[in-house]
């Protein structure tokens, strides 16, 4: 199914964000023939830039060097044909004015019959300013427009649950419920969306899939990158609100939810949000939320900067680039399993990964001489890079003696299908062209996983951070909270 033809309005065009991903996005749809004909990029910027032109030009650019699709000069001409400008700042009525008057006549150029999607690529500081804009010059009037008319908002959504719900509630008063359309990108990977199939379309793994049988779960999302040219955001915002707010507690939830009733935004949200309820935060916070800050060191032979020393961070910063924390979920399927989720920069390398760790044998009918790897049943989704699953168990060591140790079982999406994997970008701008709302977190989510984040901040704000060494796998003190549990991270 294609997506009526429509227009994608993307603010903040030539940040970050648009260059890398949107854009090449953009393109890699219309390389796979997945945009409707009469699909028109509108970019809205301060950038100096006369007419469409450079704009074009800007785009093609981006195409070329994000695409995960080859470059082909026909996909292009098609593309740019539909790729307009408007110059502009948030505060600039006019700039507004000129882009509710371009949108107007995309009728008449591309027959997009009044549909459009705002894309706000922007700092969630100016999303007032931008949708007072947009409710001054009637741009999110569906009535006047004749078509439909949505909003998509990139993270972070709000700094803790006040000024979430704060935000929420300006964006619900602009646009209905329906028509927005919250990022979180870790929902468009691939990878994500195999959990509902391992999950639900298999009989092996959901009768295990419970305390009774599940001893705990680690879900870890590791980058060897610091924090680049992002410093005055990241000094801001800090691990905690960066990641696990949002990606890992999403990862959290579809491990642990129940199924849906059906697969539809609706029945999805609302098991992802029952989970996130009975989440439960450690009493002892001071051993079982633990935040770190990298220090110099080398990283795949190169000598690294340290987080204090890196441009425009403050030398008495106290922002955590390293954050883990033990969580429960109070239900009958999860009670007294820990899940222990880590999220870090400068770590030795980028994995993310969701490993479902199992019980040991209760009972072993042969004198085993070395029982230190025995029965580590593991369940690892490999969400990047090296995209699958592996399942290790313990194996009979070939000899005489019986000797039993781990081996693995691996399934690689690379090796079982000659499809790509679409970048998760390409999948998210699809669906809220689409108006598919399912992978993408709604409000009561979103305020629900600042409840959880809000107490460790309270918590983290009286104390320094624990250090690092950069190209290490976090302080000590997070090894130490697995090791009093009887446990240890693992080392992806
Ligand atoms: C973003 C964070 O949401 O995710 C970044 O703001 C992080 O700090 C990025 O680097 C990682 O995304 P991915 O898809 O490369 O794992």
């Amino acid at each position: 199914r294609l997506p009526d033809a429509s227009a994608l309005v993307v603010f903040g065009v030539t940040g970050d964000l648009s260059r890398k991903k949107l854009i090449p996005a953009v393109y890699d749809l219309a390389n796979r023939g997945l945009l409707p004909p009469g699909f028109v990029l509108l970019g809205f910027a301060r950038r100096d830039w006369e007419g469409h032109e450079p704009f074009i030009q800007f785009a093609r650019e981006c195409a070329e060097k994000g695409a995960r699709t080859p470059f082909r000069e026909e996909t292009w001409d098609r593309l740019a044909s539909s790729i307009r400008f408007v110059k502009g700042s948030f505060d600039d009525d006019a700039g507004f004015d000129r882009l509710a008057a371009e949108l107007d006549s995309l009728e008449a150029s591309h027959g997009i019959r009044g549909n459009a999607a705002f894309y706000l690529s922007i700092p969630p500081s100016a999303f007032p300013v931008v949708l007072k804009q947009m409710e001054r010059t009637g741009l999110a009037d569906e009535k006047a427009a004749g078509g439909w008319r949505r909003v998509v908002v990139e993270k972070p959504f709000g700094h803790d649950r006040k000024s979430a719900g704060e935000l929420n509630s300006l964006v619900d008063d602009v646009f209905g419920p329906q028509d927005v359309f919250r990022i979180d990108h870790y929902l468009g990977k691939e990878t994500v969306q195999n959990l509902f199939a391992l999950r639900f379309a298999n009989t092996l793994f959901e009768p295990i899939w419970n305390s009774q049988f599940v001893d705990s779960v680690q879900i870890t999302m590791a980058e060897d990158v610091g924090i680049g040219t992002r410093a005055g955001f990241y000094d801001e915002t800090g691990a905690a609100r960066d990641v696990l707010q949002n990606h890992l507690l999403q990862l959290l939830a579809l491990t642990a939810m129940e199924e849906p009733v059906s697969f539809g935004a609706d029945t999805i949200r609302a098991e992802k949000i029952k989970t996130l309820r009975a989440v439960s935060l450690p009493t002892d916070l001071t051993s079982y939320a633990i935040r770190g800050q990298y220090e110099q060191g080398w990283l795949a032979g190169e000598r690294v900067k340290g987080y204090l020393d890196e441009e425009n961070i403050p030398a008495t910063s106290t922002t955590e680039t390293y954050a883990a924390v033990r969580l429960g979920i109070e239900t009958r399927r999860w009670a007294g399993v820990p899940f222990y989720l880590r999220t870090g920069k400068r770590l030795p390398r980028r994995v993310t990964e969701i490993a479902i760790g199992f019980k040991q044998a209760p009972h072993l009918p042969f004198d085993a001489t070395d029982t230190t790897e025995l029965g580590h049943n593991q369940l690892v989704v490999r969400v990047q890079p090296d995209e699958g699953v592996t399942l290790k168990f313990g194996s009979k060591v070939p000899g005489t003696a019986m000797e039993v140790r781990d081996v693995a079982m691996e399934f690689l999406f690379g090796e079982a299908f000659t499809e790509s994997l679409p970048e998760a970008y390409e999948r998210l701008i699809l669906d809220a062209l689409l108006g598919d709302a399912m992978l993408f977190p709604d409000n009561a989510e979103v305020e629900e996983s600042w409840r959880i984040i809000d107490p460790l901040e309270e918590f983290w704000a009286s104390t320094k951070p624990f250090t690092y060494r950069s190209g290490s796998w976090g302080p000590a003190a997070s090894d130490e909270m697995l090791a009093r549990d009887g446990r240890r991270w693992r080392r992806p």
